[in-house]
């Protein structure tokens, strides 16, 4: 793309992306967010978009995401490598904020290779900072969702907040640590000290630390190739005027400071770890790209003011197959809540929104928008901040008409029926956020650009 820019006192010109994007240029360094609480249709908007970005990152989260890409009828779900790999001409990195599981990557890797997929270390990275998932994080996390009983958070059970809660207390394994068995060595022995302990009192079964560092070294021969300066990546994409794609996973609502906490992941999910995340500067971050699901969807526990426990919720669940691509659970469904989708605007400053899985909502008479909150007698435009306040809140619904054309062949935004623009334009209205692409059906093709 042109770099235009704003002009030095000098009268020199420096380049400035801001300006390109306001020049008219739609993409430049693009943040991917889901902005309800995940599972938005991420995977296909990043597969769609990667085909003009030279280099697509993954900052946080690890494989409790599953994203889902649908081209000319062939399905990949994808829970590590970035959305962005099904188009040749990319890099694919794997940032510092992510947390991976070497075997779940190695798997993903095979499947891809096996479908002809170029996933050699040339376009595919991990940052040497990226913690890493072992076998006693997998078992902490099972361990205590089962002691937790009825106060369940419902994870995906993939070691995820165990392996970030080493982190932050500083004995975590990261990728780059596989270079160094001694030190891959002394951190496993360490770590098992205390988890061994934690396991027994949770009656889990404790874990042979020679067993886990064994595990882990005979893996290391075919990741080691992959680590990478992921820094020095992005630097050398954007000194050559390639557009970078940050592929969020997980959504606002489930983000450990400003999701409904404590049912959230345990990773800002918010844009503004996209910079941190993988290690780029915050100014870098041009566009800021909401996916919003036509309606609201939830795995786990957790309040969720919309939720539809009725005949239209089963609805929407089957005609979206809102099953998790992660786990197969089956999802919450409920309406749109603008609520949210309000917080998430203030939270990323969304500069468009991708509205997903309208086809879905074909067929219902009418459809519902949460347009603000009840909440002990007071009307809320935003979400309350105390712990448990969503889960008193009571919905205050607009009604708008429903349509029953088909509009998953539709290609351009004139195709679609008057009251199908309608709901769109009363979404638009109530984020304060232009809707720039309109999906209307799995595949990559069925996505209609504004
Ligand atoms: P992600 O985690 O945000 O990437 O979303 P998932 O892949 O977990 O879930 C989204 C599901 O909806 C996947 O099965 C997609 O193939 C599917 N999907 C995405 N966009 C659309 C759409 O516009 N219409 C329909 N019917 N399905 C869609
Ligand atoms: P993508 O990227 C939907 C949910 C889990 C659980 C909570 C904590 O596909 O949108 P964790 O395993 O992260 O400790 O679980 O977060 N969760 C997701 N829900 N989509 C996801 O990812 C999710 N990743 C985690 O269901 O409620
Ligand atoms: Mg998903």
């Amino acid at each position: 793309m042109t770099l235009t820019g704003r002009s030095l006192a000098d009268g020199r010109r420096i380049p400035c992306r801001r300006a390109a994007l306001q020049a008219g240029n739609t993409m430049a360094n693009t943040v991917i967010i889901g902005a309800q609480w995940g599972d938005e249709g991420k995977g296909k908007i990043v597969d769609m978009l990667s085909a003009r970005s030279r280099a697509i990152v993954r900052f946080q989260g690890g494989n409790n995401a599953g994203h889902t890409i649908k081209v000319q009828g062939q399905e990949t779900i994808l829970h590590l490598i970035p959305s962005g790999i099904l188009h040749e001409g990319t890099i694919c990195l794997v940032g510092n904020g992510v947390v991976l599981d070497p075997e779940v990557f190695l798997q993903e890797v095979d499947q891809l290779a096996q479908r002809g997929i170029d996933v050699s270390p040339a376009r595919l990275g991990i940052s040497k900072k990226t913690h890493l998932i072992l076998p006693y994080h997998k078992s902490l996390d099972k361990a205590r969702e089962a002691k937790r009983a009825g106060r369940k958070i419902g994870t995906t059970g993939r070691g995820i907040g165990p392996c970030y809660e080493d982190k932050a207390a500083r004995v975590g394994l990261r990728a780059g640590d596989l270079c160094n068995p001694e030190l891959v060595r002394s951190k496993v022995t360490h770590a098992l000290e205390e988890k061994n302990i934690l396991l027994r009192a949770y009656n889990f079964e404790p874990l042979d630390p020679g067993a886990v560092i064994d595990g882990l070294l005979a893996l290391a021969p075919r990741l080691t190739p992959y680590l990478t300066e992921v820094e020095d990546r992005l630097q050398e994409v954007q000194q050559k005027g390639g557009d970078i794609l940050f592929e969020g996973a997980q959504g606002v609502h489930l983000d450990i400071d400003h999701g409904t906490y404590p049912f959230v992941t345990s990773s800002n999910t918010v844009a503004g770890n996209a910079a941190a995340g993988c290690g780029i500067a915050p100014s870098a971050l041009t566009r800021v790209v909401g996916i919003v699901k036509a309606y609201t969807t939830r795995v786990g526990s957790g309040p969720f003011p919309t939720e539809l426990l009725d005949d239209t919720g089963s609805y929407l669940r089957t005609e979206g197959h809102e099953f998790g691509a992660t786990t197969g659970r089956p999802r919450r469904c409920g309406w749109l809540d603008a609520v949210v989708l309000r917080e998430s605007v203030r939270l990323n400053g969304l500069t468009d929104i991708a509205l997903t899985k309208l086809d879905v909502l074909q067929n219902l008479p009418v459809l519902q928008i949460c347009v603000a909150y009840e909440y002990h007698g007071r009307r809320l435009e935003y979400p309350p901040q105390e712990e448990g306040g969503l889960g008193e809140v009571t919905p205050v619904y607009e009604e708008l008409p429903g349509f029953d054309e088909d509009i998953s062949g539709c290609t351009s935004y004139a195709d679609l029926p008057d009251n199908v623009r309608a709901y769109i334009s009363r979404i638009e209205a109530l984020a304060g956020v232009r809707i720039s692409l309109v999906s209307v059906g799995p595949d990559r093709r069925q996505t209609i650009e504004r």
